[in-house]
């Protein structure tokens, strides 16, 4: 598979609904729960996309742009938007969805670098030869 391939067939969504426990004082998505759920899918976008154990190196700049009230759909999009050499840098979007109109809006975005690594947590090429 070319790396292309591999960027496209590792694409991961996840869709969840926003209960009152993953909120905050004023009833909408609480910051920490959404970056455990971001940690989430890059972790699953980048493991497909190695096919290697990965671990998370680095969560960077995170934008909470809107609000996402309790009860909302919201969906994670991971995707592989830089490929180094151990490592692997995974745009995560989080669109939130009204559950009764279908109304999209982008919400949080954020990168996270994820490291393949051995059984000795020692950083290995993505291109090297897989077990
Ligand atoms: C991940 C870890 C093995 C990397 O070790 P390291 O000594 O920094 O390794 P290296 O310097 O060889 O860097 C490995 C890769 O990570 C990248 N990297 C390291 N630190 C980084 C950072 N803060 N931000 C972005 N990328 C980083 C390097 O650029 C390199 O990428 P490349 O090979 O694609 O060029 C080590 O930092 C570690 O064990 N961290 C803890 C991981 C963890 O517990 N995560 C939470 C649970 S999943």
């Amino acid at each position: 598979m070319t790396v292309n391939e591999r960027i496209e067939h590792s694409r991961t969504r996840i869709t969840k609904l926003v209960f009152p426990q993953d909120t905050n004082p004023i009833g909408t998505l609480y910051g920490g729960t959404a970056m455990k759920w971001m940690d989430e899918v890059a972790f699953l976008t980048a493991t497909r996309f190695a096919r290697r154990q990965v671990v998370t190196v680095s969560m960077d700049r995170v934008d909470f742009k809107v609000p996402i009230a309790k009860g909302s759909i919201v969906e994670l999009i991971g995707e592989v938007t830089r490929v180094g050499n151990t490592s692997v840098t995974i745009t995560v979007q989080i669109v939130r969805e009204d559950p009764f109109t279908g109304g999209q809006e982008l919400a949080i975005r954020g990168e996270l670098v994820m490291v393949s690594v051995d059984d000795a947590m020692v950083p290995v090429p993505l291109e090297s030869d897989r077990k």
